[in-house]
């Protein structure tokens, strides 16, 4: 079976059709890029409502069987950015690695980068992981914490996924 993967964004103008989203085929695109296993995507568009967030992670991870959720949008400090406290309710653990990484990584492009409040969780044996709604932040937050996560899904007993290594070279730790 193909590895499925989320992709959530979330916003409120996107979702009304005020403007496209551009977002979620940013992550489309770029997991493409990466990826060379078999993988599918199943994409949401909706808007800053913490419990349709929290709903749709929920689905995605309990139904629909992604081992990997993304979303986009809804992490800074405005009142209705809420994407980090969905993903947190949702979570068993967080994973604030990925979190702390994307921050430093976006750092070098926009002093901006630290209004982010991003982060990353597992649930049951999905991992989430929250990118900026920009949809130039899509590509660099990817790629810089990407390296780690098929050894995640490995570790939290997802499908074994494997990556185009001109663009990312997954990294797994040599048993002893
Ligand atoms: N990270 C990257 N790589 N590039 C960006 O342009 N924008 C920042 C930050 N992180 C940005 C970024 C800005 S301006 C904000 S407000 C926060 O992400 C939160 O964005 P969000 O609410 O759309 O998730």
């Amino acid at each position: 079976m193909n590895a499925r993967i989320g992709i959530v964004t979330v916003s409120d103008r996107a979702s009304r059709g005020v403007y496209e989203d551009r977002s979620g085929p940013a992550i489309l695109a770029c997991l493409t890029e990466i990826l060379s296993c078999a993988w599918e995507p199943v994409s949401r568009l909706i808007p800053d409502e913490q419990p349709l967030i929290e709903l749709n992670l929920q689905e995605l991870c309990d139904g629909e069987g992604c081992c990997l959720v993304v979303t986009t949008g809804g992490t800074g400090p405005a009142r209705r950015d809420v994407t980090p406290e969905a993903t947190e309710a949702v979570c068993d653990k967080m994973m604030p690695g990925f979190g702390e990484l994307m921050r430093q990584v976006s750092l070098k492009s926009v002093p901006t980068a630290i209004l982010s409040r991003q982060t990353a969780g597992i649930r049951g044996k999905t991992l989430i992981i929250n990118l900026p709604g920009k949809p130039a932040a899509i590509r660099e937050c990817l790629l810089a914490v990407f390296p780690a996560v098929p050894y995640c899904i490995d570790l939290i007993e997802g499908p074994y996924l494997t990556t185009h290594e001109a663009v990312v070279k997954a990294f797994r730790p040599k048993t002893s």
